[in-house]
């Protein structure tokens, strides 16, 4: 009897899942987490027109949807004021990243990022054989400059480069991302995670042409939208760069009720921008949290006793 014949790439990639998912990590402590933080999920939820979309879609599930995304890639084209040709849609940012990565690096091909930064992007980059170059934060911020310089050094085909950071959580401004863009060394390409651009400051996000082949942008529906567990993203580029996905993209990967979905929340902007201010209002709530956690500091109660109402395991009860 012999096993399947492996080639030599997978033969010598290493057994590591880039994340751990909490579900996972519930079954081996045995019991749920309190808070569902870790993946950076949305609390609030997708839209009320989004799950309606959804529901609706769902007794014609029956039918695959539709491969070329015509309505939804359509609708995120008007949103960016480009044209469908510009937009590819796929199952995630996580789809995508692999998705580009498998058209763009093969064995020994050099690719850059942070040391620390998204780690999916990574397992692809090793999956397809690549070399990964990290270079260190700088100020808990990513570092521009170094990473041109160090694809510049390498020979990199490709800088990854979030905009806002996860797991920082920090961000540059938009003028500091077009000037990483106009440093980019020929023959290398910019991705650009913009996973959190629904939720970030005004003055992060630069105007980039869509037409512009160094960069290639990347944005989600899992976020700001609140639909992680539909896997829907979408990435903007140069109509080339948007073709050649055909060539190794899983044509019928978007079902019916997923692009439904996110079609709809993207319809509902007023959601999102609703979303946003509750997200700003809620993570001052964590900073007094995490204070909080410090137990007799908590800033919600009276000396050494956890305010009745806190988030926090402190709430109403008195310091030990
Ligand atoms: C920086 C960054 N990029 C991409 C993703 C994944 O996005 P998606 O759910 O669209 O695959 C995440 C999720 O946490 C992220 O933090």
């Amino acid at each position: 009897m012999t096993g399947p014949r492996y080639t030599p790439l997978a033969a010598t990639l290493p057994s590591t899942v880039p994340f751990v998912g909490p579900e996972a990590q519930e079954r081996a402590r045995g019991r749920a987490f309190r808070a569902r933080l870790g993946a950076n999920e949305s609390l609030f939820g997708p839209s009320p027109k989004a799950i309606a979309a959804m529901a609706a879609a769902a007794s014609e599930a029956w039918m695959y949807g539709d491969p070329e995304v015509h309505d939804l890639r359509a609708a995120i084209a008007a949103h960016h004021g480009c044209t469908p040709a510009h937009v590819v849609v796929g199952e995630g940012i996580d789809g995508l990243l692999g998705l580009l990565v498998r058209l763009l690096i093969g064995p020994g091909d050099a690719v850059v990022t942070s040391l620390g930064a998204y780690p999916t992007f990574n397992f692809h980059v090793t999956g397809f054989g690549g070399t990964l170059h990290r270079v260190p934060y700088k100020n808990d911020l990513e570092d521009p400059e170094a990473l041109v310089t160090k694809a510049a050094e390498t020979g990199a085909k490709l800088i990854y480069f979030a905009n806002p950071d996860n797991p920082m959580g920090s961000w540059h401004t938009a003028s500091k991302v077009q000037a990483m863009i106009d440093a980019i060394p020929a023959g290398c390409l910019l991705l650009l995670d913009e996973a959190y651009a629904d939720l970030s400051p005004p003055g992060t996000v630069p105007t980039i042409p869509a037409d512009d082949p160094r960069v290639i942008r990347m944005r989600t529906f899992s976020k700001g939208y609140g639909l992680a567990g539909l896997r829907v993203g979408y990435a903007i580029a140069a109509p080339e760069l948007v073709t050649a996905f055909d060539k190794v993209r899983n044509h019928f990967g978007m079902g019916r009720i997923a692009q439904a979905g996110a079609l709809a929340a993207l319809q509902d902007q007023a959601w999102l921008a609703e979303v946003k201010a509750q997200v700003i209002a809620a993570r001052s709530q964590l900073a007094d949290h995490r204070l909080c956690a410090r137990w007799r500091l908590c800033p919600r109660g009276a000396a050494g006793v956890g305010r009745a109402g806190c988030l926090c395991p402190h709430a109403g009860r008195r310091a030990p």
